[in-house]
């Protein structure tokens, strides 16, 4: 955030607060670069959202009804796992927003510099229009979606997927499945942790 690792130490180090806690927690150096970078990783580290999907995943089969289960099997055999997968069911890779059929031909609103995507940042001609291929955790909370919020509804967003990334026209029952199985990725989020005194 702009910032440098030596003035992020110093100003934590003015908060008396920060100090006694970094000792408590780290005996050996206490508040030192180091052991703030291990802080923040621990941290981030709690920042998960166990969700329906991941308790049926864990065995207990009716943590998912039968709507959200046929839209699992639906979002793995039309092929949506191909970019969305892992723990996080995506992060993983860049992909191009429209890999099969052209994306911001169907949108038909004119192409923007944000529509660039990764090229704005390699300035390499094969990256335009890449984006980082988004996780589906909590994505029911993450509407407007898409880099330009252009989807409205998550059905909205499902139906644009399977057609521009995968070339499929699904029905609405299908749409309607997947969305239902995305809607199982959500958890509860984490309350934000009080921070001690600032100096
Ligand atoms: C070829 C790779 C690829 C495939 C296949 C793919 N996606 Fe995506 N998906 C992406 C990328 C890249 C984005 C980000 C697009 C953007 O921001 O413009 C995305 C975004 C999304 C989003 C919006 C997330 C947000 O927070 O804005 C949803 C929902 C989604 N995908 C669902 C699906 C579903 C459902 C399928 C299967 C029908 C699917 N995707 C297939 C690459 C893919």
């Amino acid at each position: 955030m702009g910032n440098t690792w030596p003035n992020v130490v110093t100003t934590l180090t003015r908060s008396p607060d920060y100090v006694a806690a970094f000792r408590e927690s780290y005996p050996t150096g206490g508040l030192s670069l180091e052991n703030v970078c291990d802080a923040i990783a621990t941290y981030e580290e709690t920042l998960v959202t166990p969700s329906p999907v991941d308790r049926f995943l864990r065995g207990d089969d009716l943590a998912l009804n039968d709507e959200q289960r046929e839209g699992a099997r639906l979002f793995e055999s039309v092929g949506c796992t191909t970019c969305h997968n892992g723990i996080n069911v995506g992060g993983n890779s860049f992909q191009k927003m429209g890999a099969v059929r052209d994306y911001f031909a169907l949108r038909g609103t004119p192409v923007t510099t944000a529509d660039a995507g990764r090229f704005n940042f390699t300035h390499r001609e094969p990256d335009r229009h890449f984006f980082k291929v988004p996780t589906l955790r909590q994505v029911a909370e993450t509407g407007p979606w898409f880099h330009d919020g252009h989807a409205t509804t998550l059905e909205d967003a499902v139906r644009t997927m399977a057609a521009v990334q995968l070339g499929r026209d699904l029905d609405a029952a299908q749409v309607q499945r997947i969305a239902a199985f995305l809607r199982a990725l959500t958890g509860p989020v984490p309350a934000a942790a009080a921070l001690p005194g600032a100096a």
